[in-house]
């Protein structure tokens, strides 16, 4: 049998006819006399009612069938008898009468019931995928993958990007991350890492002329994972040459402009607001802001100055910050849910957690030790009214920094402050350098094939490492877009030169010789006439978890990895036979098994 339609597109049009339909047992019913199915293939779910009246054979077939058993049925479309209607499925006023069924497949009793599948273990679900996938949710999920992808590459062919496959096999691109490393056989004691990125091979091609080049992309980085961290992920990833800043940030606002429109129906603003990495820091703590919410933090030094609270003056004096929140009418809150609050901060990194309620007065242990007009001074700055509890933390920027920003989307939760929708934000002006101090060298913000600004580059040039303030204070062509609190892409406009290539290496502490190692392809091609170039990878995976209101990229990846990188389907990664370990010249410590 050969189905006509899929189960999801029945119509009322359809009512009279006979059709084939093909498919999974989803739930099954049975009422005596009429065995009821509901059948289902990836368009959706038809009603298929077994009758002895219709068919006494198809009828006692039914009997056997099982959840997720593959059928195909043909019968007559009717109405559904009044009151049986199910206005909340896109099939629900039609129902096939069986007449004909053919088991084209038997399926093992389930390790879970489809229908509780949400509330399945995710261990399990990612063991069965198979299963897992056959959900709606998870179908509609990946759907909607797929159209950002078509979307996206119909977007970039009509603005004369060509897409070029770059090799996964290849040498070390630093991200930031650990490398995944592939033996090579041919080459004993050789290794291949696989791509953190495409960026030196993306470069290359401006160098030989390509002018805009995209991907779709597989990048492996062996990095802790997280909710939205997968240790191989999927990049959009592009690369111009002869432009700015600007036309890389309008290109890709034009991109999200025609996603967010074709694949979701939503109009997005025509160009997305910008703050400089120092005011993200300031105003939000971090270079991810969620910016559907205020609740911005404050920087309270001064008037902390003002007191003799010792937590606070300390701070100060070591070279620390004191800031603080509105915790907007939560000056009702109980003092065993304050410690809880504590807990969390501490749980972020703070030592602890000061707080003054507004409320007749003010209200806090800690209230004795600042003058009243501080106290009105400080209300006045976080705009704290009766009923709102300001919150303080003061310790190294770093510390400050990193658990107010989490507070802050902690408390957005809580409060219901996050309003619905989608906002972008680009992050500019990031710092080139970024001081290590446990390794005591710069690091590279971005990468180190990021330019400075223009005005920066005699300085960088002349610079040298003991000029840690002034390498410090130079700024960086990159740039993040950020949506809803996700770093969804960065990129930046390039160093073509290779004057400032070398120095940039020197600056990291990149040896000549390491750098003619690790990078010396890139250096060989900058001096044959590289163009002005820049461009972006965007993380596809967490933008379609966004686009999907997912909460894990997990959730939009066919065949994720958990946490600990291992795949529950196909229990990669594995021991392998020592005669391939002997091929590849490999030696392990740990038994092979
Ligand atoms: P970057 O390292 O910022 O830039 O990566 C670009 C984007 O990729 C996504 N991303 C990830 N998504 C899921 N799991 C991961 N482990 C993961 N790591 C990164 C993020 C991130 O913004 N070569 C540069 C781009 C450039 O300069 O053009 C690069 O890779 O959304
Ligand atoms: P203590 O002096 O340790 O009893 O702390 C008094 C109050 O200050 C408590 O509410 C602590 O949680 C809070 N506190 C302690 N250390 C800090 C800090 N570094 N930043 C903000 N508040 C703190």
């Amino acid at each position: 049998m050969i189905r006509d339609k899929g189960c999801g597109e029945i119509k009322e049009t359809d009512i009279g006819s006979v059709k084939t339909l093909t498919g999974w047992v989803f739930r099954r019913r049975d009422h005596g006399g009429l065995i009821f199915i509901d059948l289902r293939d990836r368009s959706g779910l038809c009603q298929v009612v077994f009758s002895p009246e219709v068919s006494g054979d198809a009828h006692e077939k039914a009997h056997a069938l099982r959840a997720e058993y593959v059928i195909a049925v043909s019968g007559e479309i009717r109405r559904r008898p009044e009151g049986t209607e199910n206005p909340g499925l896109p099939t629900g006023m039609t129902e096939m009468y069986v007449r004909e069924l053919e088991v084209l497949n038997e399926a093992s009793p389930l390790p879970y019931s489809m229908e509780e599948a949400a509330d399945a273990g995710e261990a399990l679900r990612l063991k069965h995928r198979y299963l897992d996938l056959r959900r709606p949710e998870m179908q509609k999920n990946l759907l909607l993958r797929h159209r950002v992808t078509k979307v996206t590459r119909d977007f970039l062919d009509e603005r004369g990007f060509l897409e070029i496959e770059t090799p996964m096999l290849t040498k070390s691109t630093p991200e930031g991350a650990r490398d995944y490393l592939v033996p090579s056989r041919m080459n004993p004691g050789h290794f291949y890492a696989l791509p953190q990125s495409p960026q030196l091979f993306k470069q290359i091609l401006m160098v030989a002329g390509m002018e805009r080049y995209f991907q779709i992309v597989k990048c492996f980085r062996d990095e802790d994972l997280r909710a939205d961290r997968q240790p191989e992920f999927t990049q959009i990833d592009l690369e111009m040459s002869f432009v700015d800043r600007d036309e890389v940030i309008s290109l890709i606002e034009g991109m999200m402009q025609k996603l967010f429109r074709e694949v979701l129906n939503i109009d997005v603003e025509p160009s997305f607001q910008r703050l400089s990495f120092s005011e993200s820091m300031e105003r939000f703590g971090n270079d991810k802001p969620d910016m559907r919410f205020g609740l911005e933090l404050k920087d309270m030094a001064d008037l902390a100055g003002k007191g003799t609270f010792k937590v606070f003056l300390d701070a100060l004096q070591s070279g620390g910050m004191v800031k603080a929140l509105n915790g907007k009418g939560m000056a009702g809150i109980s003092r065993k849910e304050i410690d809880l609050l504590t807990a969390e901060a501490q749980a972020f990194g703070a030592k602890g957690l000061a707080w003054i309620k507004v409320k007749n007065g003010f209200d806090s242990p800690i209230a004795k030790f600042f003058p009243e007009d501080v106290l009105k001074a400080m209300a006045e700055r976080l705009q704290a009214e009766e009923g709102d509890m300001m919150l303080f933390v003061a310790d190294k920027p770093k510390v400050v920094y990193d658990v107010l920003s989490r507070m802050r989307l902690e408390l957005g939760r809580k409060l219901n402050l996050i309003q619905e929708g989608y906002k972008f934000v680009w992050i500019t002006d990031f710092p080139l350098l970024e001081w290590d101090a446990e390794e005591e060298r710069f690091q590279a913000m971005h990468h180190p094939f990021t330019s400075p600004f223009d005005e920066d580059v005699e300085k960088m040039l002349a610079g040298d490492v003991s000029d840690k303030d002034m390498l410090s204070s130079l700024k960086a062509k990159a740039y993040d877009i950020v949506l809803n609190g996700y770093e969804i892409g960065g990129g930046s406009i390039r160093i073509h030169n290779q004057k400032v290539q070398k120095k940039m290496f020197e600056l990291l502490n990149i040896s000549d010789e390491e750098a003619r190692m690790k990078f010396g392809f890139l250096l060989d091609a900058l001096q044959f006439g590289a163009p002005p170039h820049g461009g972006i990878a965007l993380g596809l995976d967490r933008l379609v978890m966004l686009m999907a209101g997912a909460t894990s990229i997990r959730d939009v990846i066919a065949f994720p990895k958990t946490q600990k990188a291992f795949c529950m389907m196909s229990a990669a990664p594995s021991t392998v036979e020592t005669k391939q370990l002997r091929e590849l010249h490999i030696k392990t410590d740990v038994p092979v098994e």
